[in-house]
């Protein structure tokens, strides 16, 4: 099914009598369902372009040269409709903004060969459900098709990762954990960390889990789970005066894996500089609106970014590589916290590729600190194996050490079982 062509560089196609478009399959196709059972249809008033999106799906597909003709056709089932890039006059945003209050059974996404921030608000507000922008490619269509189709009314319950669970949205008010993942030393391993805990907070949770890029410099969260996200928290911090927790969903990208979402850094390092601690507040706080779970994943300096995650984390996972240059780092790092009032009830100490070979007594290592490990993550080549694959060490050697000291972890994250798992219950102590 996939191509690689160039899909949607509008500019490049030739959408007359292309060869690669094929030639009017409603004359002999069967429908085009859904998962879930939902009808598909096109709209665009160029129609070389309608029957050149219909065409990336198998089976016919319903076309239509404006919204108000595929109104006239519109049921009481199930339909996802793709809005070709002619239907961004405010005329086409405000039909699909009536039909958001009069036809919850229906769900548009947007197609456009030029993505602004301007058309992307105007698009979102009237309820588009997500915006593709060039260069896409015809995987990345389907599966938002899908993933939006899952998202109608009738569709009850989420699949994630090949099971079923409940949806279970946040209530009214409700506020969803902040976990950061953080280190006083770069390359310890917060974010093979993040991923991994992140996935299996997803699998195991009812809630939705949403892991956010912190490192908003270099972040690489997207490439160790082999995304191609459309939006970036970028996108999110420029929308957020008009944000509401119904809005967040739109630009996370969701790991299919898992069910993990995930809000990457800016693909332009430089990007980073126009974030601040204020913003990044206030994007956490609209993300756990909607979410049980928000790791954060940062980098390992004090900025005002990273002051400002901490002080709003319910939970800080601490990693430190097991090397004296670490250990010594991770001293000074928890006597900046302490300074800073973090309350030590707050702290995780992961130690990361802690086994014997490293040749450090981890009690040792433990006393030092003044803090006992929540979970020792042994060396293990799966690791690097695991991250150039895109696929976190839980998923792709889910028997492994190093999986078993993620899954261990994430139960202390679990609705309810911080408190047990706690070490502030003064079985053990954190500063010396
Ligand atoms: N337990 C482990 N066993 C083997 N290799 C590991 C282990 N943990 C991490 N690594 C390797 O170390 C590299 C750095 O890990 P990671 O990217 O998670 O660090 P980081 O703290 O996020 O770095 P940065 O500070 O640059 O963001 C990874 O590419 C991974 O291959
Ligand atoms: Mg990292």
């Amino acid at each position: 099914m996939t191509q690689d062509y160039d899909f949607l560089n509008f500019d490049s196609l030739d959408f007359d009598g292309d060869d690669e478009s094929p030639a009017d399959p409603q004359e002999y196709e069967p429908e085009h369902r859904l998962n879930g059972g939902a009808a598909l249809a096109v709209v665009d008033s160029d129609k070389a372009v309608s029957d050149y999106l219909a065409g990336l799906f198998a089976g016919a597909v319903d076309t239509a040269s404006s919204l108000s003709e595929l109104e006239s056709r519109l049921g009481l089932s199930s339909q996802v409709v793709i809005l070709g890039p002619s239907c961004t006059e405010p005329a086409d945003l405000a039909v699909v903004e009536q039909w958001g209050r009069t036809r919850p059974n229906v769900a548009t996404i947007l197609v456009t060969s030029e993505l602004s921030t301007h058309l992307l608000h105007k698009a979102l507000r009237a309820g588009v459900k997500d915006v593709l922008s060039a260069p896409i490619d015809q995987s990345m269509l389907i599966e938002t098709v899908e993933r939006v189709a899952e998202s109608l009314p009738g569709a009850e319950q989420m699949v994630r990762g090949g099971e079923t669970h409940e949806a279970a949205p946040l209530a009214d008010g409700e506020q969803g954990r902040v976990i950061s993942i953080f280190s006083t030393k770069g390359g310890s391993g917060k974010s093979v960390t993040a991923t991994n805990l992140g996935v299996v907070l997803a699998r195991r949770s009812q809630k939705p889990v949403v892991l956010l890029d912190g490192h908003m410099q270099f972040g690489d969260v997207a490439v160790m789970l082999k995304l191609q996200p459309q939006h970036t928290a970028m996108d999110a911090i420029d929308q957020l005066d008009n944000m509401d927790p119904s809005m967040m969903e739109r630009f996370l990208t969701v790991h299919e894996p898992s069910g993990l979402y995930v809000l990457p850094a800016p693909m332009e390092p430089t990007f980073a500089d126009q974030i601040s601690g204020p913003q990044v507040a206030r994007l956490i706080e609209a993300i756990r609106g909607f979410a049980g779970h928000v790791l954060v994943d940062l980098p390992a300096i004090f900025n005002e970014v990273v002051l400002s995650v901490i002080e709003d984390s319910d939970e800080i996972v601490l990693v430190a590589g097991l090397d004296i240059p670490n250990i010594k780092n991770v001293k000074i790092g928890l006597s900046t916290l302490e300074m800073l009032n973090v309350p030590k009830e707050r702290l995780h100490l992961v130690l990361n590729r802690a086994d014997s070979k490293v040749k450090l007594n981890v009690s040792e290592v433990e006393r030092t600190l003044g803090i006992v490990a929540a979970a020792h993550v042994p060396s293990d080549v799966v690791v690097p194996i695991s991250v150039n694959k895109g696929s976190p060490v839980v998923i792709s050697a889910p028997k492994s050490g190093v999986a078993r000291a993620f899954e261990e972890l994430a139960v202390r994250f679990l609705d309810g079982a911080v408190a047990e798992s706690n070490p502030s219950s003064g079985r053990r102590k954190f500063f010396g």
